[in-house]
């Protein structure tokens, strides 16, 4: 017996869809080629921010198109991408402080601690609790807590206060990652073992292998050597 359909509305018009898919692959279902608005179609590179609403609630709900499944008369819109405010800075000139956030984003000192953003976030990241690390200028605290941001925007769409908690948060992982976070010894080691030409004959007689040779070498490298 075939599947019964749902109704759903795509940019206002009426589609019948089987229950169970995703926006995303509801509205490929409805004949949608996905261009835009569309990446790694499994929740984490946050390009597929939607908006829709749900019969008899006139609120307007954003979600991951590719993670929120279709309901019955779900109204369902796209937009290309989230617009935001992104401030130009060059990372080698700044210095991890308080003062470094609020000159690049005075709006960081705007927050009212409303959870909209808490409350939109589809990866349920604690965004007020990183804005008010943020409000403190605790920098490793803002990178710790929003370490699983995927830059989807809707915190930022959301936020009565016109705040871009993502974009804020990454400055704050940018900042942590040069010059707040403990050094890699290793890696700089190997770095310098690089540029001092160490591996370069390896590497010549590595490209001079047939893909045959190439491919019996990988599977029979040592993984984890002592
Ligand atoms: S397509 Fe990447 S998060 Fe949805």
């Amino acid at each position: 017996m075939p599947e019964e359909l749902i109704p759903i509305y795509i940019m206002g018009k009426r589609y019948e869809v089987p229950p169970g898919l995703t926006v995303m692959k509801a509205m490929e279902y409805a004949g949608y080629r996905l261009v835009r608005g569309a990446g790694c179609r499994g929740g984490f590179c946050g390009a597929c921010a939607t908006v829709y609403r749900t019969a008899g609630d006139y609120r307007l709900k954003v979600a991951l198109a590719c993670q929120t499944v279709t309901e019955p008369e779900m109204y369902i819109a796209q937009i290309p991408f989230f617009p935001a405010e992104r401030a130009p800075y060059k990372l080698h000139e700044l210095e991890p402080t308080f003062g470094t956030l609020v000159k690049i984003y005075p709006e960081v000192l705007r927050c009212l601690s409303c959870g909209t953003c808490t409350k939109a976030c589809p990866q349920d990241l604690d965004v007020k609790d990183y804005m008010a690390e943020a409000m403190r200028g605790n920098i490793a605290a803002v990178a710790d807590k929003s370490f699983d941001c995927i830059m989807c925007g809707l915190c930022a769409a959301r936020c009565p206060a016109e705040e871009v908690q993502y974009n804020i948060a990454i400055l704050c992982r940018r900042l942590y990652g040069k010059y707040l976070a403990p050094k890699s010894r290793h890696l700089s080691e190997r770095v310098e073992e690089i540029e001092a030409g160490k591996f370069d004959e390896a590497l010549r007689e590595m490209k001079s292998l047939s893909g045959e040779e190439l491919r019996r070498q990988y599977n029979e490298r040592e993984i984890e050597p002592d």
